[in-house]
């Protein structure tokens, strides 16, 4: 789309607005019309509409970069960072924004990702585990590179819980600790630091709120903006904890 046509187009925005914490308060759309700019993004446009239409509208941002993690959303039904969607990709020009469901409703689309990831975090013993006697004054053992890439990349996480939103089990049972509590185990299974055994992870994971819940829907992988192989690393702690006795 040419910027021209871009600037010139009146964008429509439907957003579900809701307080939980207002008695006064019911779930219902607003309709807010905008005029577009080149290379508009969801965040420009809801700053846009909470500084021009609406001061009362919420919603989470921090980065703007698909960094932090903080402003997934529902986009026209798709889970999506909204400062890494483009007004341009709707052409016509119809944007119907959602707060993201299986996360606590703060108001309107914030919802509380980080108590979810905090609490699937201690569910999940997201910390290094390890049976010998630590020595701070000791240099740690190196690792092979190609050992730590495979750490690393999957530390690339940034919590934004679209893997969680995206998924119908996760939406069904609010104890299962999703593609990003999987994803989380896969860390540490993978990082040599952590002397936790197959036996050890089966007991922490080994049920349907863990890896046996997943019904390998696939939305997780479909929609993590940062394209982690979710489907590789369930399938493959699925594998390794089916074979624990
Ligand atoms: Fe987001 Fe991907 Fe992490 Fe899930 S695994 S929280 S979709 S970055
Ligand atoms: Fe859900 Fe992903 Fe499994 S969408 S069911 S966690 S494959
Ligand atoms: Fe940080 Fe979108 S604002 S990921």
């Amino acid at each position: 789309m040419s910027d021209s046509k871009t600037e010139s187009r009146e964008l429509i925005f439907s957003i579900l607005k809701y307080n939980p914490r207002d008695f006064d308060s019911k779930p219902g759309f607003v309709e807010y019309k905008l005029m577009e700019t080149a290379g508009m993004t969801l965040f420009i446009a809801l700053n846009q509409i909470r500084s021009t239409l609406d001061a009362d509208l919420s919603f989470d941002f921090v980065c703007r970069a698909g960094i932090c993690g903080s402003c997934g959303m529902i986009i026209n039904g798709k889970p999506l960072l909204a400062c890494r969607t483009l007004t341009s990709s709707y052409p016509d020009g119809k944007i119907q924004i959602m707060p993201m469901p299986a996360f606590e409703l703060i108001k309107d689309l914030s919802v509380n990702t980080g108590k979810w990831m905090n609490d699937m975090s201690k569910r999940v013993e997201s910390w290094i585990h390890s049976n010998e006697e630590k020595d701070i004054r000791t240099i740690e053992e190196r690792v092979d590179p190609d050992q730590a890439d495979k750490t690393f990349e999957l530390d690339r996480c940034i919590e934004c819980g679209l893997c969680i939103t995206s998924c119908s089990t996760a939406l069904m049972r609010h104890d299962f600790v999703g593609a990003a509590g999987l994803n989380r185990v896969a860390r540490f299974h993978a990082d040599p630091h952590d002397t936790r055994t197959d036996e050890d992870y089966y007991e922490l994971v080994g049920d349907d709120d863990g890896i046996f819940g997943c019904m390998s829907l696939m939305a997780c992988e479909d929609n993590c903006p940062k394209h982690l192989p979710l489907q590789e690393k369930i399938s493959y702690l699925r594998r390794k904890l089916v074979s624990v006795k």
